[in-house]
């Protein structure tokens, strides 16, 4: 069994509030923030105000993950802002062992992103610092899209790496999950899937969550 966090992406932004209760209430094992800065990604969501906003509603784990350029300059402000996991992109840190310092020197967990065409192998030897690699398994920077097959052969690939060494990093996977495509990463060997669409699109949240955490297939 896979935990979910609930991408926010995909909640209805006029009422944040119910739309955290209802990952609560369907027991979401975290919420999954996005912030997107218009130049890492062709897109633009929310900063450090937002996350404090949502922080101040809920005690669910809080997953940053920063689509932005120059990730460092902004760890401390995500961190103050009460998330409990910050997530930096490889494709844009200076020395990822850095940020990935910073960001648990602040005593949060520290995540490391890859984009579709990133081989897995630029997180490889950061594996040992690390809480979590997130798999992007779209091109970052918009909900709903489709979930891109090659993401399973990383998965695997850090599952053996991460099993070999005997080390406690989460492997998260993000985009296009869905009662189609979650089954099969559960088995790549995912242990945290990330699903907006598919938790706030529609339906019994509780029974769509479940569904996706591998209780039952549908
Ligand atoms: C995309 C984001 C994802 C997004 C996933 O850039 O990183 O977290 O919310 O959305 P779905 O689950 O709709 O593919
Ligand atoms: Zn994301």
């Amino acid at each position: 069994m896979a935990r979910v966090f609930a991408s926010m992406l995909a909640a209805d932004f006029r009422c944040l509030e119910r739309e955290v209760r209802r990952a609560e209430e369907g027991r979401a094992d975290g919420l999954h923030l996005d912030v997107m800065d218009g130049h890492f990604v062709p897109n633009i969501t929310f900063g450090p105000m937002v996350v404090a906003a949502i922080r101040k509603l809920t005690s669910l784990y809080l997953d940053v993950h920063l689509m932005i350029e120059e990730p460092g300059r902004y760890i401390e402000r995500f961190v103050e802002s009460g998330a409990d996991g910050v997530t930096v992109h490889v494709e844009v840190c200076r020395q990822p062992a850095e940020e990935i310092e910073a960001i648990r020197s602040l005593g949060v967990e520290a995540g490391i992103s890859l984009n579709p065409e990133t081989p897995v192998a630029s997180v490889q030897p950061f594996l040992g610092l690390l809480n979590g690699v997130l798999v992007m398994s779209v091109h970052p920077g918009f909900g709903a899209q489709a979930f891109m097959p090659s993401a399973l052969e990383k998965i695997r690939k850090l599952r053996t790496w991460i099993d070999r060494e005997g080390l406690d990093v989460q492997v998260v996977v993000d985009g296009g999950i869905n009662s189609s495509t979650a089954g099969p990463v559960r088995e790549a060997g995912a242990d945290v899937l990330v699903a907006g669409t598919a938790v706030f699109g529609g339906g019994e949240i509780a029974e769509r969550i479940q569904m996706l955490k591998g209780h039952r297939e549908t």
